[in-house]
């Protein structure tokens, strides 16, 4: 199994760098005007290894079987697609831009693919292979590990072009979730590496979504010492957007001012209730009590508990008890 893992990994380097090199060959053209549309500098382009995947049902396939690679390989760890009827086998990836997915040590794991113009769906994943979890990996790690040599605060981006945008700014903290919520296994890994991490997802509603979701999976790690804190940006804007329209300086203060997860929560209960009333009260303390609860022991959660004792004129003792209550009671 290690020595089929190990043939697995060399595989997903030799897709890596067929991909690069389509790049560079005249059919890659396409893809260069299309990064260069973009604003994609070629010296950020090398740093994260983009590639092109020819538009051929069979470059990539054609290209590994010469040099001897198995087809079940291919199609274990993502790179062909099986049809499910004829078992035909053809390229997974064509005609898109290719973002290889590493590991924390540089490995490519799966690879993240977008279409030049609008056909859907705009990206395709690698789906899950002996060694790619989506839910797991983080877009752009490994790169902004090797650019900081000492990392305090990662920023939690929704995509690939937002970490590519940001790092060409100079903004080198940024990792992307690959399409999916941000998981409490994500949580785990940065926190291991940094004390802060900053969510800054898309000014939409989905945006707004995940970060109402990312609250509820942060909620129970943060152990005193730790921080998050959330970026919400313009309507309409993301990462990459909004860099390129005001620059680094810019989106650097905005980080500066992400509102810390305490901020968060009370703006987040508070909202479309009106506090003058009794009954919105009772809304806005139960949906706070609710999280905090979540909340490890520690100075953290008794802050918390003191200040929505402070905001709602009720005794700390009265929250203390329901939520021993809760204990006692799950509900
Ligand atoms: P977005 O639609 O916000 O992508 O999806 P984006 O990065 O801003 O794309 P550009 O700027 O148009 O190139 C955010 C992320 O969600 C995942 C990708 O990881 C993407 O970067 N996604 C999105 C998919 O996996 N599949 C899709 O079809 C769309
Ligand atoms: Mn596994
Ligand atoms: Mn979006
Ligand atoms: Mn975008
Ligand atoms: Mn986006």
């Amino acid at each position: 199994r290690e020595k089929k893992r190990k043939e697995g990994v060399n595989l997903l380097e030799m897709s890596a760098s067929f991909f690069r090199e389509r790049l560079k060959m005249p059919e890659g053209q396409g893809a260069r005007e299309y990064l260069e549309r973009r604003g994609l500098s070629l010296e950020v382009q090398r740093t994260f290894g983009i590639g092109y995947a020819p538009g051929q049902w069979d470059a990539l396939k054609q290209h590994l079987g010469g040099q001897g690679v198995a087809e079940g390989l291919q199609v274990e760890y993502g790179l062909l697609v099986q049809h499910e009827d004829s078992g035909r086998t053809y390229d997974r990836f064509r005609d898109r831009v290719v973002f290889p997915i590493r590991d924390i040590r540089g490995r490519t794991l799966g690879f993240g693919g977008r279409v030049l113009g609008d056909a859907k769906p705009k990206y395709l994943n690698s789906p899950e292979t002996p060694v790619f979890h989506k839910g797991r990996e983080l877009y752009g790690l490994y790169e902004a590990r090797q650019a900081n040599h000492r990392l305090e605060r990662l920023l939690i981006v929704e995509g690939y072009m937002d970490v590519v945008a940001l790092a060409q700014f100079g903004i080198v903290n940024a990792v992307a979730t690959l399409g999916t919520a941000t998981t409490e296994d994500h949580l785990q890994r940065l926190f291991r590496l940094v004390g802060e991490v900053v969510f800054c997802f898309d000014g939409d509603k989905a945006g707004r979504q995940a970060a109402a979701r990312a609250l509820e999976t942060v909620l129970p790690q943060m152990i005193d010492g730790r921080q998050a804190r959330f970026l919400f940006l313009p309507e309409g804007e993301d990462p990459d957007t909004l860099v390129r329209k005001e620059g680094a300086k810019a989106f650097e203060d905005r980080i500066t001012c992400a509102s810390p997860l305490s901020e968060f929560l009370f703006d987040q209960a508070a909202q479309g209730r009106d506090l003058a009333r009794v009954e919105d009260r009772e809304r806005y303390a139960s949906q706070v009590l609710a999280a905090i609860e979540r909340l490890p022991q520690g100075v953290l959660k008794s802050l918390m508990l003191t200040e929505l004792s402070r905001r709602t004129g009720v005794d700390e003792s009265r929250f203390e008890a329901l939520m021993a209550s809760h204990q006692r009671q799950p509900e």
